[in-house]
């Protein structure tokens, strides 16, 4: 820091902190000006489209395992129709978003006979657009989970698990699979999502020059051995989240999805560790420029890892006793 900026901190404080709420001023304008550009609000865009889909359907996938149904879910369905013909009208690959919107559409039409609701306007309207359209293979709606067999899987010894999990800085000078990297990739999209939009994507930065050149971005990657320090990077999209009030979901989901993500790693022999990256909007749209990236993606955090070390020495990192963290209200 330089001499001046070093004297003002010392003598005026409050122009430091000023200085310093200028900037977080600033760093939250930009980043709320970048959610603004990308708000899910818009028909021109596939991805923002995609989103949108996701969200009537599980709706409709909620409505559809309600104990005493009614009909329902009629601007939901047509908003849905919209949805699939403008991805028609533009000729818009059919994704996941595209096939689940078509699932839904079937299994509607499917829980509106289960339930003797044929003479239905909104059921003839659905079971029109299915058959000009030739829909015929449903993903989605609803599935019946028995007890007896969620007790008896998740009887695993968690705590064990949890417990022989630490993050590690220190990894064995060997690559890691591609294979096991795509198996903890697929726990890891397991993890619930707000209204199962699944807005968070997982960057393997496989290249070795690409990965050594972002290093400088992860500011806690001091204390880490030399070598082999493979990379992710966790993003969420920001397309996916509706207004001002859910900025903070991409965050927390990635959180949810990262978490996952590291105990799969640990599942398979691979240790990790979070880092903080970026101190500044321009670090990340820097690093994000590097990556590829695209602007509608904010980056949540970092992840390093690799294959454990035959030993390795890490923080105690004692917990707080549970009195400092469990109130009961
Ligand atoms: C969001 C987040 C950011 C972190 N950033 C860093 C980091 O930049 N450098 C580092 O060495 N460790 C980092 N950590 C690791 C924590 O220090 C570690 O998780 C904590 O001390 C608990 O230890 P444990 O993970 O071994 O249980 C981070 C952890 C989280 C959850």
């Amino acid at each position: 820091m330089s001499s001046v900026k070093e004297s003002i901190k010392k003598r005026l404080p409050f122009v430091a902190t000023a200085i310093r709420n200028g900037k977080i001023n600033k760093y939250s304008n930009r980043l709320i000006r970048s959610y603004k550009r990308n708000w899910i609000n818009s028909k021109t865009d596939e991805n923002k489209i995609g989103y949108k889909i996701l969200l009537e359907v599980h709706a409709l996938e909620k409505g559809m395992t309600s104990p005493n149904p009614r009909y329902f879910g009629t601007q939901k369905i047509r908003n849905i129709i919209e949805y699939l013909d403008i991805y028609e009208k533009n000729g818009w690959r059919h994704d996941y978003a595209f096939d689940m919107g078509c699932g839904i559409l079937i299994e509607y039409v499917r829980f509106y006979e289960e339930h003797g609701w044929n003479e239905r306007p909104e059921y003839e309207e659905v079971k029109k657009y299915i058959n000009s359209n030739g829909l015929t293979v449903g993903i989605g709606g609803t599935k019946v989970v028995l007890r007896k067999e969620m007790v008896a899987d998740g009887a695993i010894d968690y705590e064990k698990f949890l417990k022989s999990r630490h993050s590690v800085r220190s990894y064995a000078n060997k690559k890691m699979s591609e294979s096991d990297i795509r198996r903890a990739v697929k726990m890891a999209i397991l993890t619930p999502t707000a209204c199962n939009r699944q807005m968070c994507k997982i960057y393997n930065i496989s290249s070795d020059s690409i990965r050594e050149s972002i290093y400088k971005y992860a500011h806690g990657l001091t204390n880490f051995k030399k070598g082999y320090i493979g990379m992710f990077v966790v993003t969420y999209d920001v397309s996916a989240l509706c207004n001002e009030s859910e900025i903070c979901q991409g965050y927390l989901n990635s959180g949810l999805v990262s978490m996952n993500f590291v105990n799969a790693l640990h599942s398979l022999g691979i240790g990790s560790c979070f880092l903080e990256y970026g101190d500044s909007y321009d670090e990340e749209c820097e690093m994000k420029k590097v990556l590829n990236i695209p602007d509608n993606e904010k980056v949540a955090v970092m992840i390093a890892a690799g294959y454990y070390d035959e030993k390795t020495k890490v923080p105690a990192s004692v917990r707080k006793p549970i009195e400092e963290v469990y109130r009961k209200v």
